[in-house]
């Protein structure tokens, strides 16, 4: 017992560990590259982070068994439900949630750090440095997720809340603040109130970052805010001396810049710009304006006239969005894309990158009803297409096909790119209203001459399209 005790604890047993841990992040993050892998990719990465926390439990072997056994039952009895039964549209305010409870822990680690070491006495300035920096950001991303969350589920309003054009040196004084904090911890100050200020100030920038920020932008708020955590993490792993926080943690900051960069960029935001809170003011109330404010005409449709126009045509593009998510229309979607295959007709799928309410939101969707990948149809491969299809078929997608984004700059959606849907020969959009989606504004596309509305549930709608298509 001794003898396999003292192996399992052996520098050089724990290193391969943690390599082994290692390899499996990276190929689970390959894994994660493609819908069709991603569920494998997941389970791998997990499997690695497993293979992490053991040989790190192993390595701090003088820790207290019972409150990490305790810890990892409550973490379990809360994650473990929570992810089993979040609904695929909640999944970016539980992403959020998630986020910020990583940015809680690395900044109470490094709260515990100060505390066990009597500020930081004997201990290099380098780490201290770095345990100070992932305490700020980690609150600042604790918080900061928080109000993502809060207004990803209404629970908070969705429109920015601000001081104004004071809100910029609000928020640099707070900083500054809180720098200053950690400069003087640094420098040698052993006083808990100090830190303490530190991590109050860390706080109110958390929310006044986010705050101010429209609810149309919160994706890439918390994309960004969880490459914070993971930076946060990785700077905790210097100052505990853990490979394995520092590898995760990189890992995390670095795939969170990245997919920060691609979301704002298909946004057509600058990320400055969103974080100094500037603009993306639509949310998902202010620029509400209701059905029936326009001035134009609508043309409704009937699933039997859909259907005709569908069987008769070349070529046919399905644009995606948030409604098909809602009415989880992916399986009826799929056996309509059969029954117009059979017919010869050519079916893709156009796929706009913030299409529903999370990254891949559409891919995952489709993925699971089965839908071959080289069907799906990125936005700039998409786009050029649109002049030799036939019929666009918009189900549930309102904001990603809104010509309002390249012609009117007071909309908050200006400037975003979307799929020219316009350019077809003919478009058939499926939704229940004329209510307006995530940005709250109107949809020019929907009084165009060539654009029919086919109103009702996406579900029913494609389903008594397929059903009308037996009958032709
Ligand atoms: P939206 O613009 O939100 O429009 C969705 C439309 O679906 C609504 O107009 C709604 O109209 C319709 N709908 C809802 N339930 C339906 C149902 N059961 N059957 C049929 N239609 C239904 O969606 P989008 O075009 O996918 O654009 C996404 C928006 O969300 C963008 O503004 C984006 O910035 C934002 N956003 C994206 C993400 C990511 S990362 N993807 C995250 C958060 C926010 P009715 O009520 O009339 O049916």
């Amino acid at each position: 017992m001794i003898l396999a005790s003292s192996f399992l604890q052996e520098q050089n047993f724990l290193d391969v560990l943690y390599v082994i841990a290692f390899a499996l992040f990276i190929q689970g993050l390959r894994g994660l590259s493609g819908p069709t892998t991603a569920v494998r990719g997941n389970r791998i990465a997990a499997v690695g982070m497993l293979i992490a926390v053991i040989a790190t439990l192993l390595n701090q072997f003088e820790g207290n068994w019972g409150l990490i056994v305790l810890g990892v039952a409550l973490g379990a009895a809360v994650g473990v439900p929570a992810a089993r039964q979040v609904k695929m549209t909640a999944m970016p305010q539980m992403v959020a949630l998630f986020n910020g409870v990583g940015g809680g822990a690395v900044f109470l680690i490094s709260w515990s750090e100060f505390r066990l070491t009597d500020g930081f006495s004997g201990t290099a300035t380098y780490i201290a440095v770095f345990s100070l920096f992932a305490a700020i950001v980690g609150s600042v991303s604790f918080w900061g997720s928080n109000i993502a969350f809060g207004k990803l589920q209404e629970i908070i309003p969705g429109r920015p809340i601000s001081f104004g054009s004071a809100q910029q040196i609000v928020n640099l004084v707070l900083l500054i603040l809180a720098v200053a904090a950690g400069v003087d911890i640094a420098a040698g100050s052993h006083s808990e109130a100090i830190f303490i200020g530190l991590l109050v100030c860390s706080a109110l920038l958390g929310n006044a970052v986010v705050l101010p920020i429209g609810g149309a932008d919160m994706p890439v708020v918390i994309s960004l805010l969880n490459a914070f955590t993971g930076l946060s993490a990785a700077a905790t792993g210097i100052a505990l001396n853990n490979t394995a926080l520092i590898v995760a943690g990189m890992i995390v900051g670095a795939s969170g810049t990245i997919l920060t960069n691609l979301m704002a960029t298909a946004m057509n935001r600058s990320i400055p710009a969103i974080v100094a809170g500037g603009f993306g003011g639509g949310g998902a109330v202010e620029g509400a304006s209701g059905a029936g404010e326009h001035a134009g005409t609508v043309r409704s449709t009937s699933a039997a006239d859909a259907a005709i126009q569908l069987a008769y045509a070349n070529r046919v593009v399905i644009v995606p969005g948030y409604g098909m998510a809602v009415a989880q229309a992916q399986h009826a979607v799929r056996e309509l894309t059969k029954e117009l295959e059979k017919r010869g007709v050519e079916v893709s799928y156009a796929i706009h990158p913030v299409a529903g309410r999370m990254p891949g939101h559409m891919n995952v969707l489709l993925a699971e009803a089965d839908v071959p990948y080289d069907q799906l149809k990125e936005m700039d491969d998409a786009n050029p297409e649109f002049q030799r299809t036939d019929v666009s078929l918009v189900i549930g997608a309102n904001d990603v096909t809104n010509p309002a984004a390249k012609n009117t700059p007071s909309s908050p959606i200006y400037g975003m790119p979307i799929l020219e849907v316009g350019d077809s020969h003919s478009v058939i959009v499926i939704k229940r209203s004329m209510n307006p989606g995530f940005a709250g504004i109107e949809n020019e596309l929907y009084y165009d001459p060539k654009t029919a509305m086919l109103f009702g549930d996406a579900k029913s709608a494609v389903s008594e399209i397929s059903a009308e298509l037996g009958q032709i």
